[in-house]
């Protein structure tokens, strides 16, 4: 086995169907099957090299060493990989955001892919683009579906064996995304505290698994006939449901801001205006809309009316985990 220092660009995703609870939360195995749209503007790039001299990981973050929980966090996915290649070097792992950390803008969803990726090249593992997904499961849930571009399902599964991405539709039709980064700040409760306390105290749970698995069939139905208006309908509707079950937890808890209704309302204000606009939100209090490609630029423009403008990003459907033939940050972390 070669083992070189490899370097991998994954995009963050969006879901449009949520992920949102564990029935298996040691393997990172979901309730629900949920869907994404990957995003070209948002993405992560990681660089992983094994090293026989390290006598433990390291993992710099935007080129700041990281602590010990973090690290660990780092370590204990890197031990996947260490495992199926039989390779016991520790490694040091230097990543680089382009998106907000922790923010409810999926940076855990590109990171886990990136890393994913990276490994699988640094230790020329013989594995599919799903089987890997798999791996990046295990990082973080919507890492899953970052491995590939456009429309992504990632099949719920029976089991952490076949839990994994699917790609569905490339998304190179009228399709974009403006999002509304109304607080880039670190959010107080992660999504994984979050639906674990859903799932553990919220009435409306059971309700969302069921209604999820019939919206996703219906999205599904949807993106093959390149339906944008019934896409935007249910994922608006599925988003909304996901957050209610947040607001019937014990105690109860929301990742909405004031200006997260403000958006909101400049959604239904746009569509009353005659744009094909439907709002999304993760957790966390952003606010992504999906909307045509060709109407991105207007819709940015009528949005000024409500935001800073530094607030409003677009982007369009992103592809594909990458690997870079040159690493172009600074070397040393
Ligand atoms: P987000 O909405 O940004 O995905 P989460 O709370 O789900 O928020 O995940 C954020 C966590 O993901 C961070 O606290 C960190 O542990 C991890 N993370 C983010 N970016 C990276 C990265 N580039 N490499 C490794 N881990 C990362
Ligand atoms: C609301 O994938 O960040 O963004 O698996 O615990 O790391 P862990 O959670 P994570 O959760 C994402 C939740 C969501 C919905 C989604 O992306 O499907």
């Amino acid at each position: 086995m070669s083992i070189k220092e490899a370097y991998c660009r994954a995009h963050t995703n969006i879901a449009l169907i949520k992920y949102w609870g564990k029935s298996d939360p040691v393997n990172i195995v979901p309730t629900s099957s949920s869907l994404s749209l990957t995003l070209d503007r948002f993405y992560t790039d990681t660089r992983v090299s094994f090293q026989a001299q390290l006598d433990q990981d390291q993992f710099f973050l935007n080129g700041q060493e990281q602590e010990k929980a973090e690290r660990d966090k780092i370590s204990r996915f890197l031990d996947h990989f260490r495992q199926l290649s039989g390779v016991n070097y520790r490694a040091q792992v230097s990543s680089y955001n382009h998106v907000p950390t922790a923010a409810g803008l999926a940076s855990s969803a590109s990171a886990y892919a990136a890393l994913a990726g990276a490994c699988r090249e640094a230790l020329d593992l013989d594995l599919t683009d799903s089987q890997l997904s798999r791996f990046a499961r295990r990082g973080s849930g919507s890492a899953t579906r970052s491995i590939f571009g456009g429309f992504v399902e990632w099949s719920q599964g029976s089991s952490p064996e076949n839990s994994m991405a699917i790609p569905i539709d490339a998304a190179n039709w009228d399709i974009g995304m403006v999002v509304i980064a109304v607080n880039k700040g670190a959010k107080k409760i992660s999504s994984r505290q979050g639906m674990a306390h859903t799932l553990a105290t919220s009435p409306f749970y059971e309700e969302w698994v069921k209604q999820s698995r019939q919206d996703l069939d219906e999205i599904k139905t949807a993106i093959a006939q390149r339906d944008f208006t019934t896409v935007g309908q249910i994922a608006e509707a599925n988003a909304m449901r996901m957050h209610a079950t947040t607001l019937a937890a014990n105690p109860p808890f929301t990742y909405f801001e004031e200006e997260t209704l403000t958006a909101i309302r400049a959604v239904q204000d746009l569509r009353a205006a005659g744009y094909d606009v439907y709002y999304t939100i993760d957790a966390g209090p952003n606010v992504k809309i999906l909307c045509p490609a060709s109407q991105m630029t207007a819709i940015e423009e009528a949005l000024g009316q409500y935001f800073a403008s530094e607030k409003i990003i677009s982007t369009l459907p992103g592809g594909p985990i990458q690997i870079l033939s040159e690493w172009t940050y600074d070397n040393n972390d």
